[in-house]
């Protein structure tokens, strides 16, 4: 069972959709995961946003025309998402058994996005197979995208995958580790608690 399930019970869906929408309403910049991806990859490229949640980066980079696949296992999260963007394609599947070809999806993706924590959310033991999944889905010289806390005061649940255990995943799954920030702002990173890592498959 992933740590998000244990965490929420997979009932979470509108709670968190209304989380973000406060903090919209707010004036807080709810997008900053979206510009970073797009500063990426042009418009028209593939996204592939992986434990999506309510689909709130997808829809973003779709409305800056990006093509965007959604996938999560939570079907809370998902129904907010359809619900949000019934046009889009939501996929229900395990990160960890990840299949494009199965699902009817191309492995072409120019980018794969993990935001929220979506790492350590994950059920224990399975990081690096889920990394190994997402880099199976990535075209040639395509991105992944990850950010995710390393200690307790950016994390809900207790702290686990260490900066160095993420690189050995992206190593052994064909991934070269092209820049790390300290936040989606693109932030320097100094060694802090958060960190957001571009990795990039081989050309
Ligand atoms: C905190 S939410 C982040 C959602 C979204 N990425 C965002 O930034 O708003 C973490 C998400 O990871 C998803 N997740 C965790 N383990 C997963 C798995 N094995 N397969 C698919 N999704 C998973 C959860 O269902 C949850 O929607």
């Amino acid at each position: 069972m992933s740590r998000w399930q244990e965490l929420t019970g997979g009932t979470s869906g509108s709670e968190y959709a209304e989380r973000f929408a406060a903090l919209a309403r707010s004036g807080k910049d709810v997008h900053g995961e979206a510009r970073f991806c797009a500063a990426l990859v042009p418009p028209g490229a593939r996204v592939l946003d992986a434990g999506c949640g309510t689909g709130r980066v997808a829809i973003r980079l779709a409305e800056l025309g990006y093509d965007c696949v959604g996938t999560d296992l939570d079907a809370s999260m998902l129904a907010v998402a359809r619900a949000e963007a019934p046009e889009l394609p939501w996929v229900r599947t395990d990160l960890a058994a990840f299949d494009p070809a199965a699902l009817g999806l191309a492995a072409d993706f120019d980018l794969v996005v993990a935001a929220g924590n979506v790492f350590p959310l994950l059920a224990p033991g399975t990081e690096a197979t889920v990394v190994e999944r997402l880099a199976a889905a990535l075209k040639p010289g395509g991105l992944l995208v990850a950010g995710f806390g390393l200690d307790a005061a950016h994390l809900p649940v207790p702290p686990g995958l260490t900066l160095p255990q993420y690189d050995a995943c992206c190593s052994a799954a064909g991934l070269a580790l092209v820049e790390r920030f300290a936040s989606w702002d693109a932030d320097a990173y100094d060694g802090g608690g958060y960190a957001v890592s571009v990795h990039r498959a081989a050309p």
